[in-house]
């Protein structure tokens, strides 16, 4: 998968680097580049915002270096096809597992990190000419910038590319793989600090520890994140979790 991130911070998105995004990277699965914005400008300060028309506070990012970085990230396009072009924003809908498996399905990412108060929305406008252009939020909250909502997408998509994660196995019982949070972990020792490990999962009866699992994820999803279980498949309920 070819991932392109185009901001005026690269160096926030070092972190890709690191840890088994990194490693991807450096073993080929994963083709990211990273892209200054202000190498896209023409004037001696490299600017790239401006105030905003119709007043108001902060600066919106200017269209013209943007629409010159999306189209020298389409000349070098891996293949012909329109690439995805995400663009953080807390007006955007919200990511989600679903939406990383759908990204991860895709061959050519390309993120536009704003800053300030946004860009130009005729750079969005005209940038559908290209891409297929998906606004995207992390959360209900507002960062200072695009970057750190893309570490996070670019980890939750990598990680799914066939791969990434050396145990595939890993992503199968994971919070969110089926609609529920995940369960409980515990390690060795059996016993820590007057805490117990629970005792199904000693037993060795490997049926037993899957509905013990079953029923604490339902547990801690009720408990947690209880709008998580409107869009859990009822058929997917066993006895076991019912009684839960
Ligand atoms: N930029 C600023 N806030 C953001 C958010 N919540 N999600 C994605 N990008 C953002």
């Amino acid at each position: 998968m070819r991932i392109d991130v185009v901001s005026i911070f690269p160096e926030y998105l070092a972190a890709l680097e690191l840890s088994l995004i990194g490693k991807a990277r450096q073993d080929g699965v994963l083709d990211v580049r990273v892209h200054d914005l202000r190498t896209f400008t023409t004037d001696r300060h490299r600017t790239v915002d401006d105030t905003p028309y119709g007043g108001g506070a902060g600066m919106v990012m200017k269209p013209e270096p943007w629409a010159q970085a999306l189209d020298a990230v389409l000349a070098d396009a891996p293949s012909p096809d329109r690439p995805t072009l995400v663009v953080p924003s807390p007006a955007g809908a919200v990511f989600d597992q679903a939406m990383a498996h759908d990204m991860a399905s895709l061959d050519h990412l390309v993120f536009a990190c704003g800053r300030y108060e946004g860009i130009d929305e005729r750079a969005i406008e005209w940038a559908r000419d290209g891409f297929d252009v998906r606004p995207v939020s992390l959360g209900d909250y507002v960062l200072n910038g695009g970057e750190v909502a893309v570490l996070a997408m670019v980890e939750a998509v990598g990680r799914l590319i066939p791969g990434v994660v050396g145990n595939p196995e890993s992503l199968v019982e994971e919070s969110h793989s089926d609609g529920l949070l995940e369960y409980p972990v515990y390690t060795k020792p059996s016993s820590w600090r007057g805490r117990d490990v629970p005792e199904v999962l000693l037993s060795g009866n490997h049926a037993k520890i899957a509905q013990w699992r079953r029923v604490e994820q339902f547990r801690r999803t009720a408990d947690r994140r209880p709008d998580l279980l409107a869009d859990v498949d009822a058929t997917a309920l066993t006895k076991a979790d019912l009684a839960a």
